[in-house]
């Protein structure tokens, strides 16, 4: 499969801003964090260049890397990589979170790209990492447990009202 997993360069502002139409407006917080309405590509790249180094992050943020997916030049999804863990993370988050657009789903990109996010984890340094999802997102525990995902526990998330599932995933070398 030809998808290219990384992060964002300043030669894809115009792929950026397509990418972010196959979203719906109310809840773009699955295509970008470092993005609000009216901000100029430019800024959003030296958000995510200092999150991506640990500078100045706000309280409570851990290091972060947000990769996305490209696949014949344009942006499918992506994954938002925690390069460590803190108590909220450890609740709700883990270290990623992925999402791919309604129209390229079923086809195997997020089993791609969190394939690719485990090997960027590697190379952080990470031996293991935590992924959370809700209890009934299927697709989502699918990839989770094809990657050997090892279910902690289920908890009551009352932030979201759900029950959810932590798991651990080894990185093997
Ligand atoms: C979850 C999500 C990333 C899956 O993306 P995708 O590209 O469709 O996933 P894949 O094509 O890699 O499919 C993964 C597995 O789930 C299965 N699957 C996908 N959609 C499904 C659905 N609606 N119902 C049941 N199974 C489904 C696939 O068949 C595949 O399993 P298989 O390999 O055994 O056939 C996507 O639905 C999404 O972005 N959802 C909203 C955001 C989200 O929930 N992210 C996860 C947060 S933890």
């Amino acid at each position: 499969m030809s998808l290219i997993l990384r992060p964002l360069k300043e030669s894809d502002e115009t792929s950026f801003f397509e990418g972010m139409k196959l979203w719906p407006e109310d809840d773009l917080s699955w295509y970008t964090f470092a993005w609000k309405p009216g901000m100029p590509y430019s800024t959003m790249m030296a958000i995510l260049d200092k999150e991506m180094k640990g500078i100045d992050l706000a309280p409570g943020r851990v290091p972060h890397s947000m990769l996305y997916g490209f696949v014949d030049g344009k942006i499918i999804g992506r994954v938002s990589v925690r390069h460590s863990l803190n108590e909220m993370l450890r609740k709700r988050g883990g270290n990623i979170g992925y999402a791919v657009a309604e129209p390229y789903r079923r086809s195997g990109y997020a089993t791609e790209m969190v394939r690719q996010s485990l090997q960027y984890c590697r190379d952080l340094g990470l031996d293991k990492i935590m992924i959370t999802c809700s209890d009934n997102n299927i697709p989502s525990w699918k990839i989770i447990e094809k990657f050997h995902g090892e279910l902690q526990d289920k908890v009551w998330d009352e932030e979201d009202n759900e029950m959810i599932r932590r798991y651990w995933i080894p990185l093997t070398k």
